[in-house]
C-alpha cells in the first residue's frame, strides 16, 4: 500500500525496495542514518536486513528522548555531517521516534541549505502523526517545537515489524493520536478502533490514521483553518502535560496528557456543540478501560489555567478549541469561558 503526500510517496509495509530505488534514482553523494540509542539496537538491525547489498551508509546516533530535540544536539550532528564531509547531495534517513524524525528532518532542512531526508518511522505515535505533515522542529528551553520549518521528506517508510519492540505505554500513547483520528474525522474509523486489539495494532488503524491526517493537512498545509482540528484534546491535553512534566515524579507521556484533554473537550463539545451525552459516554467508557485515570489535585486547575492563559498570550489573545459535532466530526476556532474548562476539569476528576 502507497499513498502521496505532497506528492511525495508514504509507503505502508512494503519493505526498502523503494528506499533503495529512490537512493539509486537520485545518485546521492551520501547516505546518513540518524538513530538514537534504542532505535541504534532495535531498528537498525531491521533497516540493515530490508538494505540487503547496500550497506554504504554512516550511522550517526543521538540520544533517546524529548530532552535532547535541542539545537546543541543539532550542532553536534551538523558537525558530525561536516565531519564526514556531507555535501548537498547528501541523503539522511531519520531512523526513531518523532524525536528523531522532527530533530532530523530540522537538521536535514537546514543544513547547507537543505539536504534530503527519508523518514523510518519507529514509534506508533511517531508512524500515525509525526512522520506526516511536514512539520520538522525542536525545543527551545520549556518550549516544545519552538523552531522549526515546514520541509516534506522525500518518502516515508511505515513498518509495522517496528512496533513489535515497542513498550506498551509507547504503543498507547500512539494510539491516542489514531483515537483522536477517528473522533474528528472518521466515525467508522472509530467503530473499528472500539473493537481492536491493543496487543497488535492492526495496519489498517494504521494505515486509515495516516490517510485522515494527511487529507487534512494536504487540505490546509500551514494551518489556516481545518488542520486546527487535529488539536482536539490538546489544548487543555497540553496544559495537562505541562504540568505533569512539572509537578509528577513519573509524568504523563504525551498520548495519555491527550486523553485526558480529549475526555474534557468531549464534555465541552456536548455543552457548546452538538455531541450527545450518549456518544460521550462511548467515548469515556472506552478510554477509561484504556488508559489510566489521572488524579488531578484540586490546585492543579489554576496551574492549567495559568498555562492556558500564556497559550493564548502566544495565540493573538484567542484561545481557540477544535470540539467534536458528533463522533467522526469536528469544529474549530471555538471560544471556550474559564468556567467551563474548570467544569470540565471537574467532569474529569468525577469520573470513576
Ligand atoms: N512533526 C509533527 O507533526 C509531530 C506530531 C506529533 C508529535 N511530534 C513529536 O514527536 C515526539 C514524540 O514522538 P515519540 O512518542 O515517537 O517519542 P520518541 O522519539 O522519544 O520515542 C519514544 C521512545 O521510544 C524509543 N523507541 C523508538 N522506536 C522504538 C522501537 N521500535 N522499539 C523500542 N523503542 C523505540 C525511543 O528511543 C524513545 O526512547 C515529540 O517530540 C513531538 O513533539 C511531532
Ligand atoms: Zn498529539
Amino acid at each position: 500500500m502507497e499513498i502521496s503526500s505532497n506528492g511525495k510517496p508514504i509507503y505502508f509495509n512494503l519493505g526498502f525496495n523503494p528506499l533503495l530505488n529512490l537512493i539509486e534514482k537520485n545518485n546521492y553523494s551520501q547516505v546518513f542514518v540518524l538513530v538514537d540509542e534504542h532505535t541504534s539496537e532495535l531498528c537498525l538491525p531491521i533497516l540493515r536486513d530490508g538494505l540487503g547489498d547496500f550497506q554504504n551508509y554512516s550511522i550517526i546516533e543521538t540520544q533517546a528522548g524529548e530532552q535532547h530535540k535541542t539545537i546543541d544536539f543539532c550542532i553536534g550532528i551538523w558537525n558530525t555531517l561536516l565531519d564526514f564531509n556531507a555535501d548537498r547531495k547528501s541523503l539522511l534517513i531519520n531512523l526513531g521516534g518523532g524525536v528523531v524524525t522532527d530533530m532530523g528532518g530540522f537538521i536535514a532542512a537546514t543544513f547547507k541549505r537543505g539536504i534530503d531526508f527519508v523518514n523510518i518511522p519507529t514509534t506508533l505515535l511517531s508512524q500515525v502523526d509525526a512522520s506526516v505533515g511536514g512539520k520538522t522542529g525542536i525545543d527551545l528551553d520549556e518550549n516544545k517545537n519552538m523552531i522549526g520549518t515546514f520541509s516534506i521528506p522525500e518518502a516515508v517508510f511505515i513498518e509495522s515489524e517496528f512496533l513489535e519492540t515497542l513498550p506498551k505505554r509507547e504503543i498507547l500513547s500512539g494510539f491516542a493520536e489514531i483515537i483522536k483520528h477517528g473522533l474528528i474525522a472518521d466515525d467508522v474509523l472509530f467503530d473499528q478502533i472500539l473493537n481492536s486489539n491493543l496487543e497488535s495494532i492492526h495496519p489498517d488503524l494504521i494505515i486509515k490514521s495516516v490517510t485522515i491526517k494527511n487529507k487534512i493537512v494536504e487540505h490546509d498545509p500551514k494551518e489556516k483553518g481545518l488542520r486546527k482540528i487535529l488539536n482536539f484534546g490538546h489544548t487543555i491535553g497540553h496544559a495537562i502535560e505541562t504540568y505533569s512534566l512539572q509537578n509528577d515524579p513519573q509524568p504523563l507521556n504525551h498520548g495519555e496528557a491527550i486523553v485526558v484533554g480529549m475526555l474534557c473537550e468531549a464534555y465541552i463539545s456536548t455543552v457548546v456543540n452538538k455531541l450527545t451525552p450518549e456518544e460521550l459516554n462511548i467515548i469515556v467508557d472506552f478510554l477509561l478501560k484504556i488508559y489510566p485515570k489521572y488524579s488531578l489535585e484540586e490546585n492543579a486547575f489554576d496551574q492549567i489555567l495559568l498555562t492556558l492563559a500564556y497559550d493564548k498570550k502566544n495565540e493573538n489573545h484567542q484561545l481557540m478549541f477544535s470540539l467534536l459535532n458528533r463522533i467522526g466530526d469536528c469544529d474549530f476556532n471555538i471560544n471556550v469561558s474559564n468556567e467551563l474548562i474548570i467544569e470540565s476539569l471537574n467532569f474529569y476528576q468525577d469520573l470513576k
